[in-house]
């Protein structure tokens, strides 16, 4: 087992662990290294997922941006129970997390906003996300109204359109090792500080 490569540090604060394979799955992943799959629990009961972008993490959290009016959205107003899950092909590597989930400021959620381009901030007023759309036509004359609507005024965060922040209470970490012995470390959080443990392949 001399050619394995090196262990996952289980003695290290998860979130400092998380930017170092967040920076090598930056250089080596063809797209997306950001995609990340939220996990939801629907008003009843089931499971739900769907890939959103990481937009910022921190101490706090892990932040993604969508439509508080889609079916992830009511999910989540409803149980802020959700889990991420980040699979890194070209790293070979895995990070799973479970936590809750919480709306973050307006302030930030109006400043990443307005950071995006003007197809995208109208794309946020004309989509009704997850609801059902009877043709394409449709969407694309909302799109105009709102093209129109916002022609000579400030586009504005729309109320429906927020950011929203994944505090962690479990983080694990899995790399690939050849056959299948592969390595995880899984850190939960006990009150302020991180408890880690390494668990079986
Ligand atoms: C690579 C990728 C990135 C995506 N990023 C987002 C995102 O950041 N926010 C979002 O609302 N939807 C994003 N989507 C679309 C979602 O996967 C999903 O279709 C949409 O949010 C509706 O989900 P829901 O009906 O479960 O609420 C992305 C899809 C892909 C494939």
């Amino acid at each position: 087992m001399s050619t394995e490569p090196n262990f996952i540090n289980s003695d290290v604060n998860p979130l400092s662990l998380f930017k170092e394979w967040y920076e090598d799955a930056k250089k080596s992943e063809i797209n997306d290294p950001n995609a990340m799959n939220l996990a939801t629990i629907s008003p009843n009961g089931k499971p739900s997922s769907r890939i959103v972008l990481l937009k910022s993490f921190n101490e706090q959290g892990f932040i993604f941006y969508t439509n508080s009016n889609s079916k992830k959205g009511k999910s989540i107003k409803n149980n802020t129970n959700v889990a991420l899950n980040f699979h890194w092909k070209s790293l070979l590597k895995q990070i799973r997390i479970e936590g809750t989930v919480s709306i973050v400021e307006n302030s930030e959620a109006d400043k990443y906003y307005n950071s995006r381009p003007l197809g995208s901030r109208i794309g946020a007023w004309a989509s009704k996300q997850s609801e059902e759309l009877d043709d394409r036509s449709t969407l694309l004359n909302r799109v105009e109204e709102y093209e129109k609507k916002f022609e000579k005024t400030n586009i504005s965060r729309p109320a429906h359109w927020n950011g929203y922040l994944v505090n962690p209470n479990l983080i694990e970490f899995w790399q690939d090792m050849p056959f299948r012995l592969h390595d995880r470390v899984e850190f939960k959080k006990q009150k302020d500080s991180w408890i880690s443990r390494k668990l079986y392949p």
